[in-house]
């Protein structure tokens, strides 16, 4: 009896501690879709939608509750599904998939082997539909066939083989033409990759150059990196942001080179990122969403491009309090049912995807009171202008 009563107890409490952990993808017509943001799920629409409006709250049964630590959210482009993890720190093991042409989730079982969910990176192949992990040293694998809703039985992590590095390596990985790219490798050079073939389960003895037109090179420096889709086909980029968010790199593996592109004018090392056609996104710790326009070929625009922010994100999905140990978001990971139940912030929205033009954000329990009435206010020019005085 008293434990149980602990129980309940500690469930109780649990969520005013909990950082919900959203993340955001593209579905395959390069809808912008932000997952777990201020409780809710939400369609921004294509890159010509994103500068005004408000996102369309596609917030369904099954979802995820986005509590987890380190969510990843994977686009598989054959099936039109986003592959999640960790987004339910209650089953970390579990991949939730949401079917983007149904708008439905349904959750896969995992079989975890030794594969451990709470400290990994990973890519998933493009053209295999295979999810490739690097976790304390060891590849691992996990097929997804061709899934864009769970199969009744459990999927297993499968380990690949061991890599050459020692456990205790960050990892940094990028996809391109099936090869994943190892970034800030000890002991390899600024600027150089190495290079797991995916086909093969080959490690290249030797890392590959992608030096920038002026000479110079991409950093050794632990960081993110998101590979660009192609409309069709595998990918032949991807984009590296050191954590110091100083630029943004765009490495090409057929011609071997590097653009350096503008850094993330939010600077921020917990940010994640994810590419599309023809945008980088990133996604900050306080769930502010930006973006980075992107023209394969077209160096010059690249050079000149700017980040500005998701304003129809932000019009539905205020920034929440940053930092560790905020109660930012208590609504959002609460429980896993998740209904039109209004979470304490942001409800303003609830109206309707296009209700909300110019939301007062009054939610009182964020301590981000400052940044919540900018975003209220000001546009997104003047945005990124102050959050580089901040
Ligand atoms: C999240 O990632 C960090 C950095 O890799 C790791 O130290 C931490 O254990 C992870 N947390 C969970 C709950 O997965
Ligand atoms: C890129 O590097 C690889 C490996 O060194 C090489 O085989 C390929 O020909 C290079 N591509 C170009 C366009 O230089």
């Amino acid at each position: 009896m008293l434990a149980s009563l602990l129980t309940i107890a500690s469930l109780y409490l649990a969520p005013a501690v909990v950082r919900a952990s959203p993340c955001v993808a593209f579905d395959i017509n390069w809808n912008l879709l932000g997952f777990g943001l201020n409780g809710k799920d939400w369609n921004a629409g294509t890159q010509d939608q994103w500068s005004s409006g408000s996102a369309a709250d596609i917030t369904t049964s099954g979802r995820p509750p986005f509590d987890g630590a380190n969510t990843t959210c994977y686009l598989s482009q054959f099936t039109n599904a986003i592959y999640v993890m960790n987004g339910d720190k209650s089953s970390p093991s579990s991949v939730h998939i949401y079917d983007a042409t149904a708008k439905s989730w349904t959750t896969q079982s995992v079989t975890t082997g030794s594969f451990d969910p709470s400290s990994f990176d990973a890519i998933l192949d493009h053209d295999t539909n295979v999810v490739y992990a690097l976790s304390h040293g060891e590849v691992f694998s996990l097929d997804m066939g061709l899934l864009k809703a769970a199969n009744s039985s459990a999927l297993a992590w499968n380990d690949v083989q061991k890599a050459p590095y020692d456990a205790s390596y960050q990892p940094v990985m990028a996809l391109a033409q099936n090869h994943i790219h190892f970034l800030n490798v000890p002991g390899v050079p600024q600027g150089q990759a190495d290079i797991f073939v995916i086909h093969f389960s080959y490690f290249q003895p030797q890392p590959q150059a992608y030096p920038l037109a002026d000479g110079s090179a991409f950093p050794s420096s632990f960081g993110q990196a998101t590979s660009f889709f192609q409309a069709e086909g595998v990918q032949q980029e991807f984009a590296f942001i050191p954590a110091d968010s100083s630029a943004t790199y765009v490495v090409n593996v057929e011609t071997n080179t590097t653009q350096a592109l503008a850094g993330p004018a939010t600077k921020d090392a917990q940010a994640t990122y994810f590419a599309g056609l023809t945008s980088l996104v990133q996604l900050d710790s306080t769930g502010t969403v930006s973006w980075l326009p992107y023209v394969q070929n077209d160096t010059n625009a690249n050079k000149a491009a700017q980040w500005s922010k998701v304003a129809a994100l932000a019009s539905v999905a205020p920034a929440t309090t940053a930092g560790a140990g905020s109660s930012a978001s208590a609504g959002a990971g609460a429980t896993g049912s998740v209904g039109p139940k209004a979470s304490g912030s942001g409800a303003s929205s609830s109206a309707g995807p296009k209700a909300s033009a110019n939301p007062q954000n009054t939610g009182a329990e964020n301590g981000a009171v400052g940044v919540q009435v900018q975003r209220g206010l000001v546009g997104a020019v003047l945005l990124g202008a102050l959050a580089v005085l901040v």
